[in-house]
């Protein structure tokens, strides 16, 4: 049987060792923010090639956190993409700003800069690209539109663990970049997690007080933050977890590849993906949607959409972006299917994939 993912078979491998660790933590009575938290934001910088990381309960927090900490302007803007997950825009809106759309370009999967170009104005304060499906969004092109401005550029990184942009990987070519560890990420925890990294030390010692309630120190609350942190145990899975992320990333790129060489159907077209892009979803666009849903579904091939809506097509936020059109990302939304990218898929299984689509 195909699997869309399968966390257990593609962890195999290190389980037994994930279970010793747990015991431990058990038996020390080290539930929260213990020495493997502090040890897995050590190597989590490190692999990022990021001075400092601070870990969270979810990918959510990490964005809401890294914004609440700059204490911008109830008016401030925040320009993010139409395409992406709804938690990059409640991120902005619980952190009290102003959530701005920028459409994705025609082609890729991120934000366009000529959409940024366009909606930045006095009020803009952040840029936070989020470099979907894996694939990186133009670094160097809003580095240059924010230069010299008093805009900060914050990465939502949630997809893209391992990605590189320029020999540098994502973590490390921002102010400020957010994490998510769902279990369903290319680097994922046994629940929910999160990590923000910084190269800047006065973010690094806000965010790390912010995330726990405020306190540098036990009882000394010198703000109102979150309680945000991240449990032992998962700190614990990721650890074991991180030594295989650049494995499983491999084994998607080499899944895609196969992929981008061997679809030819002239009803399904191929988005086109940054250099070294980590695959977290592999998406195909397709006039006949619901066809090939069929064709899928009869041949037992596992799919999703990421995502099936823009956001200003989401409920909770079109008061937000009232009559305001994003082609692309609609376009994304409508004709966009996610097909297996599963490092663990077998070759059988992408045979007959592709073959599947390429007779549709
Ligand atoms: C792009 C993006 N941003 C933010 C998040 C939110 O992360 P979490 O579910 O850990 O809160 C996700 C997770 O699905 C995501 O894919």
């Amino acid at each position: 049987m195909i699997k869309f993912l399968d966390i257990a078979e593609q962890d195999k491998k290190i389980q037994k060792l994930i279970f010793n660790d747990i015991k431990k933590i058990i038996k020390n009575n080290n539930f929260i923010l213990g020495d493997k938290v502090i040890k897995f934001e050590k190597y989590f910088a490190k692999y990022c090639g990021a001075k400092y990381a601070i870990s969270c309960a979810n990918g959510t927090d990490a964005l809401t956190i890294a914004l609440k900490v700059l204490n911008l302007p109830k008016n401030s803007e925040v320009i993010i993409p139409a395409m992406t997950y709804c938690s990059t825009a409640f991120s902005v809106i619980n952190a009290g700003l102003k959530p701005v759309l920028a459409d994705i370009e025609h082609t890729t999967p991120t934000i366009s800069c000529d959409e940024i170009l366009r909606k930045i104005n006095k009020n803009t304060r952040v840029i936070m690209p989020v470099h979907l499906y894996g694939s990186v969004c133009k670094v160097d092109e809003i580095k240059k539109i924010i230069k010299g401005k008093k805009i900060l550029f914050i990465d939502d990184c949630s997809q893209a663990h391992g990605a590189i942009y320029k020999k540098s990987k994502v973590g490390s070519i921002s102010d400020i970049s957010c994490f998510s560890l769902y279990p369903g990420k290319n680097l994922g925890a046994y629940g929910d997690a999160g990590i923000i990294t910084t190269n800047y030390k006065k973010y690094y010692d806000k965010i790390k007080n912010f995330r726990n309630l405020g306190s540098s120190k036990k009882f000394i609350h010198n703000q109102v933050g979150f309680n945000s942190r991240l449990d032992t145990i998962q700190a614990a899975v990721l650890i074991r977890k991180l030594k295989y992320l650049d494995l499983n990333n491999k084994k998607r790129q080499l899944i895609a590849k196969y992929y981008s060489k061997n679809i030819k159907n002239k009803k399904i077209n191929l988005l086109n993906y940054s250099k070294h892009c980590v695959f977290h979803q592999f998406v195909i666009l397709t006039k006949y949607r619901k066809k090939l849903i069929n064709k899928l579904q009869d041949n037992n091939i596992p799919f999703s959409f990421h995502y099936p809506f823009a956001l200003n097509q989401l409920s909770s936020l079109k008061s937000f972006f009232r009559k305001k059109k994003f082609p692309n990302a609609e376009q994304l939304a409508r004709e966009g299917i996610s097909i297996p990218i599963n490092p663990n898929l077998k070759n059988e299984n992408l045979v007959k994939i592709v073959k599947v689509l390429n007779s549709f």
